[in-house]
């Protein structure tokens, strides 16, 4: 049966994506964000409330909002929602001074975290980053601690953007723990919009291999990340998880991905066997735990 979800930075690329895919399963959708939908047709099927999510009253109140703008309002009246999917947040370092990417994100994300918790919303989805793992905006050349990338690696980056992810990741954890809810982090790859793989950032990806470490060579289909948001919601009981949300494959054509990164990083320690095309930030836990089979393998998409 579908279920009410809020969505917040349904506005943004990867967003509406993921309301598109959410509201085909049958659920009943609310995007709020500071601007409208930009697609007029998915604009059609969802109402948008506009709130400031860094500021914790109208976060509270938005939490509360009917999803639909009727006269009069109909059923159901007053009734929380199943979930919330926190996506809102400055999406990288450098559109805003670094103080305001730290107080927008990590407030957003306490004031949300705090507020499903308080209201008494039992599962909570949020966007971190690979980001986390501290190469993607490092000043210089950082490496990975290991490969494959996965979510036991520390997370120690030096860039505010991800810095706020991680605090946002352990404001999570407490209130999990406090509140003894569901708290999913999904640590995002970069997210790939359909019409992004005919154009220059994936052609680089595999022509230019050697270029992407900081996107970890790996990246998640804007509507698998759907996918795996609904399965996060009809995932319940595992209390506070950390995901990486990343497709199967390598973003490239190397014959081995061991042999890949042993020649791109051959500092960096390679902790398991590797399947031939595995993506380098492994997406094992969210197959396993969430049941994530992806349906977007880049080769579909990529022609060169
Ligand atoms: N796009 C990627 O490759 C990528 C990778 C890793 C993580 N992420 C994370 O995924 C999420 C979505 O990314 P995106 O690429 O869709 O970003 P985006 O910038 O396209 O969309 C973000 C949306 O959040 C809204 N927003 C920002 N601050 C807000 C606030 N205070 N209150 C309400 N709404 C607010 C914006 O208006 C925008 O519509 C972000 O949290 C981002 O950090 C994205």
């Amino acid at each position: 049966m579908g279920k009410r979800i809020v969505v917040t930075g349904g506005s943004g690329a990867a967003g509406q994506h993921v309301i598109a895919y959410l509201l085909d399963q049958g659920h009943d959708i609310l995007n709020i964000d500071l601007v409208p939908i930009p697609d007029p047709r998915l604009a059609e099927r969802v109402h948008t409330l506009r709130a400031d999510l860094s500021d914790s009253g109208q976060t509270f109140n938005a939490l509360c909002s009917h999803f639909h703008l009727t006269e009069p309002f109909r059923e159901p009246l007053r009734q929380l929602p199943d979930a919330v999917v926190h996506l809102a947040g400055y999406a990288r370092n450098m559109m805003v001074p670094d103080n305001e990417t730290f107080r927008g994100n990590a407030l957003s994300m306490y004031n949300i975290v705090e507020a499903a918790c308080r209201l008494g919303i039992r599962k909570v989805i949020f966007a971190s980053s690979i980001t986390v793992y501290g190469v993607s905006f490092a000043e210089g050349d950082v490496d990975y601690p290991s490969f494959p990338v996965d979510e036991e690696v520390d997370a120690n980056p030096m860039d505010t953007y991800a810095i706020s992810k991680v605090c946002g990741e352990r404001i999570a954890r407490g209130f999990a723990r406090r509140f003894g809810v569901d708290i999913y982090v999904l640590r995002l790859g970069r997210v790939v919009a359909p019409h992004e793989y005919a154009e220059d950032m994936f052609r680089s990806y595999v022509q230019e291999p050697e270029r992407w470490k900081a996107h970890g060579w790996s990246y998640i289909d804007a509507r698998d990340l759907g996918q795996i948001c609904d399965r996060a919601v009809a995932t319940d009981g595992l209390g506070y998880q950390i995901f990486n949300a990343v497709n199967d494959t390598i973003t490239n054509n190397s014959p081995s991905t061991v042999e890949f990164l042993k020649s791109v990083a051959p500092q960096t320690p390679i902790t398991r066997d590797m399947g031939q095309d595995e993506a380098p930030v492994s997406n094992r836990k969210v197959r396993e735990l969430l049941g994530f089979k992806e349906n977007h393998p880049w080769r579909r998409y990529y022609s060169s």
